[in-house]
């Protein structure tokens, strides 16, 4: 699609945000609306989204649905699938997935592991099926996976975590060449360090060299990447090159050292 043409031209009447009740979320859902778009946001907290939803129509007037919903449970498929015919979105985002707190594989009971492979596998693949044959018959959409660095390479601490991560990368890039002819455009938009609330809450140190990227630049790279390119790296590609330049086992090796420090955890394994 064209660039000249507004994000609500492009993606409008409605974007749903699957995760959308604060941090990166809130930003797609305010930055969206700013835009004109009605949106439906998903997320568990009622509190939470009451608020950004509150917030969004007394600021910019559009309609702002909010559905409350566990993206991890079992009747995902079904759900998606009656959240996707009940409006006419032109944009899918689906953004929750991040992990909170960090340990060995075999430190953590399998649930917590299954769960992220509900959460950041099963469900995207849920969503992603409904909305994008509605899309293709329309001739026009987009769908955002919001993805992670840690999805380039395995890291110990986080090992079905990054695996998770990786799935949404390559699902969007198979998805971006098969619908690349049908006016729908898919990304994958990889986030580094991101200051969100999930972030604060969920106990990270300060780690020197690692600066949080704000919410709001993150989202908003995303959108004007939207269309572009089916993998945005919000470090830059540079940055990735470097990254992919490594031996993969020293790469696997840095970043288990990185998850340790960020959670304050003392690394005993490897090398
Ligand atoms: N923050 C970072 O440093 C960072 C770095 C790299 C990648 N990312 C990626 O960026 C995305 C957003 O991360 P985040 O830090 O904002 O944390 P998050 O825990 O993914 O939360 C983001 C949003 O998703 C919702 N959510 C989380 N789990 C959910 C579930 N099971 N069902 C329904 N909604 C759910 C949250 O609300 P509720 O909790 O109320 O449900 C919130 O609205 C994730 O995909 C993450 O992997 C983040």
């Amino acid at each position: 699609m064209s660039g000249a043409a507004t994000l609500a031209e492009r993606y409008g009447p409605r974007a749903l945000i699957l995760g959308g009740s604060e941090g990166i979320g809130a930003e797609f859902a305010d930055l969206l609306a700013g835009s004109g778009l009605d949106l439906t946001l998903v997320a568990r907290s009622a509190a939470a989204l009451n608020e950004t939803a509150g917030k969004i129509r007394r600021v910019h007037g559009v309609d702002v649905e909010i559905i409350e919903l566990d993206l991890a449970a079992p009747d995902i498929p079904s759900r998606a699938s009656d959240i996707i015919a009940a409006r006419d979105y032109g944009l899918v985002i689906y953004n929750a997935g991040a992990t909170h707190g960090v340990s060995l594989f075999l430190d953590q009971p399998v649930e917590r592991a299954l769960n992220l492979v509900a959460l950041n596998c099963a469900s995207p693949v849920a969503f992603a099926h409904a909305a994008l044959g509605k899309m293709r018959e329309k001739g026009r959409g987009g769908l955002i996976l919001i993805s992670s660095m840690s999805g380039l390479v395995g890291s110990g601490y986080v090992a079905a975590y990054a695996a998770s991560k990786a799935f949404e990368i390559v699902l969007a890039e198979g998805l971006h060449w098969e619908l690349q002819r049908d006016g729908v455009d898919i990304l994958c938009a990889v986030a580094s360090l991101t200051d969100t609330p999930a972030m604060q809450r969920s106990g990270m140190v300060a780690v020197e060299g690692l600066t949080p990227m704000d919410a709001r630049t993150f989202a908003s790279g995303a959108l004007g990447a939207l269309g572009t390119t089916p993998v945005w790296y919000a470090v830059g590609d540079t940055a990735v090159e470097g990254l992919r330049a490594m031996p993969r086992p020293a790469a696997t090796a840095n970043a288990s050292a990185i998850s340790a420090q960020l959670w304050g955890i003392e690394a005993d394994r490897g090398g």
